[in-house]
């Protein structure tokens, strides 16, 4: 359960240039598009991606698109994001081109993104344990404190749109009915403030090197969400595209699979939705 206090450090942290000028300068991204409100990240990346593929400027650079609030904040699917004030939101168009990363690790993204949450965590509060919720999600304290969400733009040559949201000033307690007892935020299980633009950059870097790590070699990766899974030895139900299937989870595989062993033997779910699990 979250506190059913307010945490005390919930005055919200506001984004300044000189925050701004700190993402371009200690992380991989090439500009910031910086909103203090817009409907998406995601789709403001989308769009952005779109313009450039039509342009003939070739421009290629990677775009950090940040908002303080979205509005119309999206999930997977159909799903709305619960956008307040106080959480980080932001989205990354990458070129895949320039990361070198083949086509067939695309899949691997939200995995990857989801260890650099994790760290990112864990590297600002070393009393914090972060899990990976296959295959999009972080969890803090067996409650979704982030959500990924990862969508490729088609253009000339295609580009990825990597979106984030982190639950950080956004207390649980504050959240509508239906997700209060499911999420959490950084101010409901830290100790201490975190400032957003401390958690973007230490997400930024991370996911620097675990990209490069993505195109070269997997193996420390794939060590990495295996000991991360949060659904390991659970009972999972999970949505696949034609069906519904049941199982304990036996982990993730070396492709970024969750391995569900049934009575019929262990099956490899490469995408599905996680509806529950015990
Ligand atoms: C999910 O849990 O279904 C994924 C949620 C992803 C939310 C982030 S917030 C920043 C970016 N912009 C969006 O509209 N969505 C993603």
């Amino acid at each position: 359960m979250p506190p059913t206090t307010q945490a005390p450090h919930t005055t919200l942290d506001h984004i300044t240039p000189d925050d701004l000028a700190r993402n371009v300068a200690d992380t991989f991204v090439d500009r910031v598009d910086y909103h203090d409100e817009i409907e998406s990240t995601n789709s403001r990346a989308t769009q952005l991606a779109t313009a450039s593929a039509n342009t003939t400027s070739d421009d290629r650079s990677c775009v950090l698109v940040l908002a303080d609030h979205q509005s119309a904040g999206r999930g997977r699917g159909a799903n709305k994001w619960w956008s307040t004030s106080g959480a980080l939101t932001f989205s990354v168009l990458l070129r895949p081109e320039a990361l070198q990363l083949p086509t067939n690790r695309w899949t691997l993204l939200s995995l990857t993104a989801g260890l650099a949450v994790c760290h990112a965590i864990e590297s600002l509060d070393k009393s914090l344990n972060a899990r990976i919720k296959w295959p999009n999600d972080v969890f803090v304290d067996g409650r979704k404190i982030c959500g990924i969400l990862v969508e490729a733009a088609t253009g000339e040559r295609g580009s990825i749109i990597l979106g984030i949201g982190l639950n950080v000033h956004n207390s649980a307690n504050h959240a509508p009915d239906e997700l209060r007892e499911k999420v959490i935020a950084l101010c409901d299980v830290a100790a201490h403030p975190f400032r957003r633009v401390d958690l973007l950059v230490a997400i930024l870097q991370t996911l620097a090197t675990d990209l490069a790590q993505l195109t070269t070699g997997v193996d420390q990766l794939r060590e990495e969400w295996r000991k991360r899974c949060l659904l390991t030895g659970r009972t999972v139900e999970i949505e696949l595209p034609t069906r519904r299937l049941t199982g304990i989870c036996r982990g993730i595989d070396a492709d970024g699979a969750l391995l569900i062993e049934t009575n019929a033997g262990t099956e490899r779910c490469l995408s599905g939705v996680v509806v529950r699990f015990d």
